[in-house]
């Protein structure tokens, strides 16, 4: 890792281990030279996009002696608008003359070690011997704003994390801010494909490619929240880029509201991409002296296919993003009462449950939604965060107590953010939603979302949240937020700043969840969003792990899980064995199967166990012994997706996949496949491990333990398991799936 400046050839050069990122100052101008394979030093002299061809394009200057320079042709490092560039700028900003357009020049910089925080929003975090950081400082000749343009590289990753700071030098105006992307990439041609995850509640992340083509393309959210719909991050593949070869370029967005992720391609075959706030329904006003700071973006470039990009991504995440006393710690197997009671139990139900999951070997028992205000269903009591005590006359600490006692850790469901207009809060406080003036705002489950850019909502919320943890002894909660906000307005805030609150909600949340995770510390955070609708880098700088989608429907979870498992670690991903037949789709599957596919991520169950046979419950504690030898491997692993629903290239679920977990040091992995449905006489399937040492020899279990495709005791080389692979056919003998785990002899 190293940051380096050429002021004999006004170029810097960002280094990671198979990297290098050229920077370029011409006449003033800030351009972007390239990314590649690493190089010795770069001269540009072969690729620099020529200056000559502005047909149709302005210049602004013409250098003496020298050629045209025109905006439109260059290869920028952070494009602006005005100035003849047509391409999609990365900022766009309204000065007080009322016009749209700066332009910026080099200043001055400073390449220091390690990385600060950044102001108010989450981000990746390095000590000194981690990182460097490179900050560009740019200022406008004939305007009042000033860029500070940071770049981050990192020891050991091919990672590049990016932020943009705006300040408003005037002494007395203000400057609208339209547009500001958090990073802005200007490739030489177009030859890629862009992945995608996109889906829908209960059908979240598929892994989704286009090739690109002459305009825009893009994914988004305007939904206030980073959504199901759309994850923050996009890649470019190479075309012939494969999931272990070829390079891959990931752009993911350290924040949990509207976002854009986009590649323009240009009349000359250039790629334009960015990835930012998006600018629907944002604007800034930047007073006189005020600074604004983007979100984090984190770049990747694999040379090993989308593979490599993915494990990097997983490393930094897990690292340098996840916080707290549970980032490195193996997170406890889960019995959570949502599909067992819903909002239907009381004390004795709950205790039933507890023994049972106890005896089972499980470690954390959670109390779902309805346990507050007089909630018997979703029409009511969101913000009343006290006991319900028609349900449950002992109080709280009765049932913590009682989970405590029976060797478990005990956890709560919340949803913060939202307020029922049937609660105790709203009735005080009717002002504190997001609404509009006088129109009513509109219900989503029968809910309003709170106003979080005030200050006296974040301060009520955290009392409220706190005060229950300390009462109850929570060792962890559920954070939830089951809608998509509307109304996006404040009561607390005037005309000209209403375009502001999408991003102070999140400059609210961002604040109150991090004040709740220093306050407690050991508590194990849990986000949620009707499952996968908020499973962002921004919320996994504060809690570790998300509810990964409300669908828990092993064959469902194939491609939710390898579609999530493209940017986010396995143990960020929360996985449940639920009830057969499916409560969300009705299918049937077997527990053998439920309990493969859940084991991908971090583990639990949510069913009610006590209406299982004698031989269901024997199969439940085999899992839950199997998980507890895997989950080191699983979590923190190396992941590598064997075979995945990216050929299929569609919304509707892969018929099968396979994946595989390598620990770090090599010594075990675990090899899991899954059809989506079984077939008579069906072809072999030939599963290639990687990752594998191989010369090392491997010892292989197989579970289900009866009738395994590999005889028990086999012991082979990881040159053959990697080279020869395993032969499967989809057996109706196997319940849909198939776990191998493999250990260094
Ligand atoms: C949506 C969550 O994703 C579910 O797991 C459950 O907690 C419900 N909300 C409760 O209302």
């Amino acid at each position: 890792m190293s940051i380096r400046f050429d002021s004999g050839k006004h170029v810097f050069l960002l280094e990671t281990p198979s990297s290098t990122y050229v920077i370029r100052l011409y006449e003033g101008h800030v351009l972007h030279g390239g990314w590649f394979h690493r190089l010795p030093d770069w001269s540009g002299a072969c690729v620099t996009p020529s200056c000559e061809r502005p047909s149709f394009s302005p210049v602004p200057e013409e250098f003496e002696g020298k050629t045209y320079f025109s905006p439109d042709v260059m290869q920028q490092e952070f494009p602006v608008t005005g100035r003849g560039d047509f391409r999609v700028p990365a900022i766009e900003a309204v000065d007080a003359s009322g016009v749209n357009g700066a332009e910026f020049r080099y200043v001055s910089h400073t390449i220091g070690k390690g990385k600060k925080p950044l102001p108010g929003l989450p981000a990746t975090y390095a000590d000194e011997n981690e990182a460097e950081t490179l900050e560009l400082e740019l200022a406008d000749p004939c305007g009042p704003l000033r860029l500070t343009l940071s770049y981050t590289v990192w020891e050991g990753f091919d990672a590049i994390c990016r932020h943009v700071r705006v300040k408003n030098t005037s002494e007395s105006e203000s400057v609208s801010l339209r547009s500001v992307m958090s990073a802005s990439i200007d490739f030489p041609h177009y030859r890629f494909k862009m992945l995608q995850l996109s889906g829908a509640h209960v059908r979240e992340r598929r892994m989704i490619t286009r090739d690109l083509c002459p305009g825009m393309q893009a994914v988004e959210s305007r939904r206030c929240m980073s959504s199901h719909q759309q994850n923050p991050f996009m890649a470019l593949l190479e075309t012939n880029a494969t999931e272990s070869t070829g390079e891959v370029f990931g752009f993911s967005l350290v924040y949990s509201g509207n976002f854009i992720a986009r590649s323009e391609v240009d009349q000359f075959g250039t790629c334009r991409a960015q990835i930012g706030i998006n600018p629907y329904n944002f604007s800034w006003k930047l007073e006189a002296g005020q600074e604004f700071c983007t979100p984090e973006a984190v770049l990747v470039r694999s040379e090993q296919g989308l593979g490599g990009m993915s494990r990097t991504y997983h490393e930094l995440y897990r690292r340098h993003l996840c916080r707290g006393a549970w980032r490195d710690k193996v997170r406890p197997i889960v019995i959570n009462n949502w599909e067992a009671t819903y909002f239907d139990f009381n004390a004795k139900k709950l205790f039933a449950l507890a023994d049972t999951a106890a005896s089972c070997g499980m470690e954390l028992f959670v109390l779902d939604d309805g346990w507050f205000g007089h909630r018997n269903d979703d029409r009511s009591s969101l913000g009343d965060w006290f006991i319900f005590k028609d349900k449950l006359p002992e109080g709280l600490k009765q049932i913590s107590d009682g989970i405590h006692e029976r060797g478990m850790k005990f956890g709560l469901w919340f949803e913060p953010e939202m307020i029922s207009p049937d609660s105790e809060l709203f009735r005080a406080h009717p002002d504190w939603c997001l609404h509009a003036g006088e129109r009513k705002p509109a219900l989503g489950r029968h809910q309003l979302v709170l106003d979080m850019s005030r200050k006296d909502v974040v301060d009520y919320i955290e009392q409220a949240v706190s005060s229950i943890i300390t009462e109850s002894g929570l060792d962890y909660i559920k954070w939830d937020f089951n809608r998509c906000p509307s109304d996006v307005a404040s009561a607390s805030l005037p005309a000209d700043r209403q375009m502001e609150v999408s991003h102070r909600f999140y400059l609210g949340l961002y604040d109150l969840l991090e004040r709740l995770v220093a306050k407690f510390p050991q508590v194990l955070f849990e986000s949620c969003s009707g499952g996968g609708g908020r499973f962002d880098p921004g919320m996994l700088h504060y809690m570790p792990q998300t509810w990964t989608s409300d669908n828990t429907d092993a064959l469902s979870r194939i491609s939710i899980q390898l579609g999530t498992g493209v940017v986010y670690p396995a143990s960020a991903m929360s996985c449940h064995v639920s009830a057969s037949p499916n409560h969300q789709i009705g299918r049937m599957t077997s527990l053998s199967m439920r309990g493969h596919v859940a084991m991908a991520g971090t583990f639990g169950y949510e069913l009610d166990l006590n209406r299982l046979s004698a031989e269901e419950i024997a199969g439940i504690k085999s899992q839950v012994e199997l998980y507890k030898q895997i989950r080191d491997v699983v979590q923190f692993g190396d992941l590598y997706r064997l075979e995945t629903p990216l050929s299929s290239n569609r919304l509707e679920a892969a018929s099968y996949g396979a994946w595989q977990y390598v620990s770090r040091d090599r010594k075990r992995s675990v090899v899991t496949v899954a059809w989506s449905y079984a077939e008579a006489n069906a072809e072999y399937l030939l599963l290639k491990p990687q990752g594998l040492e191989a010369d090392a020899r491997y010892a292989i279990r197989c579970s289900p333990e009866n009738n395994p495709p590999v005889p028990a005791g086999t012991c082979v080389s990881g040159g053959e398991l990697m080279y020869c692979g395993l032969r499967i056919v989809n057996q109706a003998a196997y319940g849909g799936s198939l776990l191998f785990i493999l250990e260094k002899v």
